[in-house]
């Protein structure tokens, strides 16, 4: 099932009860944000949540939780609600292989039916804005999808990119964003910098689910998100060309805020309550002015909540970030199994790989480190044989447990690229990264007293299956 907009996946989760409404007057601050935080902690079949009835709001609709949880994360990519996070996994990493497929134009946008323009706009007009974590400076928007095209290049399609980067409303048509340095968005406004040109964006709100999914994920720089879109939902992402810009947007968005990163200025934004579960303080950032607003009327304003995980942004960026992984290793590296960088945005991946010869696991690591995800985020990485599963974490000790020998199997690398927001960089923006190879040595590798291993008897399988039976007839 691909949903074209978000509110056909909210009527979906309203059917299958994953989606809440709350009907009672309930306070912008800190009602809403609470309530999504909760979310979080009511374990994993937690619903999306849709508030209407907002103090101080005459006309509010916001969406919020709408991929925080697994069962919303499988229906997002049209699956079982019930299908284990594991097999999410596979089947994102099956739908990949259709990679790409051409996104379908489309002309008649709902966001077309409403549209502020020039002196005008005005956000607070269009979006009933709050905040989130209680030492946030301001109000954000931290669920866009932002569209902007490579300036030397923009007639590419695979290189227009679209994002999620959160931005901070700082006045009625001004938000400051953060685009993080390995990040493509970052590339193009360096290279509009450098000509000493504005870089003009399109920022979308209130996307599909796979929209959502795709913003997130750390593609190459010239793969399109549409067409990825497309082999994830098993059909044509829908687009639309926004009207000022000219840029290619999701046909469903509720909200289409058009304008440019303004050349070379610079203000201070935050602080905000970040995914690391630790506030990104105030720092200097550029600055977005909006020349024209497009919405589709009583729209919908979709958020999320983030901070100590898990939240929302757990979810929605656990597989994204897995399958590119296994996707990147693969391609160098066919003997890599299965790739669990579900922690803190992939801070730390846990990789499983079958090995050539001694030392492989560690070039493995080395690997990861330097793809798309790798440069920004990857700071430790914990490699396994291929009979343990990264996503068993009991089993990922026992390798870590046994196999590791500190002396040789832990290698630390001084001062790489870390996204500024993590909270241990020294300065901030650099770290050290550490492998952690819990491997088997394998020749010429013959180091450690490793004997055979022992195996689940042959027999356990069905065991296993007779003593479940026993106990639930025992239970009645
Ligand atoms: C909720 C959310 C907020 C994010 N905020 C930012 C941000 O402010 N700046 C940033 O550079 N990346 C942010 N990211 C991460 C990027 O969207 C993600 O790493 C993506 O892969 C970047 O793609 P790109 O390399 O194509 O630009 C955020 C992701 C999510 C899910």
């Amino acid at each position: 099932m691909a949903y074209d907009d978000l509110r056909g996946f909210l009527s979906t989760l309203e059917k299958e009860g994953q989606l809440l409404r709350i009907t009672e007057e309930v306070l912008p601050e800190p009602d809403l944000a609470a309530a999504a935080n909760a979310a979080g902690r009511i374990g994993e079949g937690a619903p999306a949540l849709w508030f209407d009835n907002v103090k101080g709001f005459t006309d509010a609709r916001i969406a919020l939780n709408v991929h925080g949880s697994w069962a919303n994360h499988a229906l997002a990519l049209g699956l079982p609600k019930h299908t284990p996070v594991k097999e999410q996994v596979e089947e994102f990493a099956r739908r990949w292989d259709a990679f790409p497929v051409a996104p379908e134009r489309r002309e008649d946008a709902p966001w077309r039916e409403n549209t502020q323009e020039g002196d005008d706009v005005d956000l607070f007009s269009v979006l009933p804005l709050f905040r989130l974590n209680d030492g946030d400076g301001g109000f954000y928007l931290d669920k866009a999808a932002v569209v902007s095209r490579d300036p030397d290049d923009p007639e590419h399609f695979g290189k227009q990119n679209v994002g999620t980067y959160r931005l901070q409303v700082i006045g009625r048509n001004r938000l400051a964003i953060q685009p993080v340095p390995v990040h493509d968005i970052a590339l193009h406004l360096r290279t509009a910098e450098e000509r000493g040109e504005d870089l003009p964006i399109a920022i979308t709100l209130g996307n599909d689910p796979v929209m959502a999914i795709v913003a997130g994920m750390p593609m190459g720089y010239d793969q399109s998100e549409y067409e990825m879109a497309g082999a994830l939902r098993g059909a044509p992402a829908p687009i639309a060309t926004a009207p000022l810009t000219g840029f290619d947007v999701p046909w469903g968005s509720e909200v289409v805020i058009e304008g440019v990163i303004e050349s070379r200025k610079r203000q201070i934004e935050g602080p905000f309550g970040e995914f690391t579960g630790h506030y990104s303080g105030g720092r200097r950032m550029p600055v977005v002015r909006i020349d024209r607003v497009s919405y589709r009327t009583n729209p919908v304003f979709e958020s999320l909540y983030l901070g100590m995980p898990w939240t929302e942004c757990d979810y929605l960026v656990g597989p994204n970030t897995c399958v590119p992984l296994l996707k990147q290793l693969r391609a160098e590296f066919p003997e890599v199994q299965a790739v669990n960088a579900m922690y803190t945005h992939g801070l730390l991946a846990v990789i499983s790989t079958r090995k050539r010869y001694g030392g492989f696991a560690k070039a493995v690591a080395m690997r990861a480190m330097t793809t798309p995800h790798g440069l920004g985020y990857i700071t430790t990485v914990i490699v396994v044989d291929e009979d343990v599963d990264p996503f068993d974490l009991p089993q990922v000790m026992w390798a870590m447990s046994s196999k590791v020998n500190p002396a040789d199997d832990v290698v630390v690398l001084p001062n790489l690229s870390v996204v500024e927001l993590a909270p241990a960089a020294q300065p901030a923006g650099l770290t050290s990264k550490m492998i952690i190879d819990a491997t088997t040595p394998v020749h010429p590798d013959t180091r450690g007293n490793f004997s055979t291993p022992t195996k689940d008897l042959p027999e356990a399988k069905d065991w296993a299956a007779k003593l479940q039976r026993l106990l639930s007839e025992a239970r009645g």
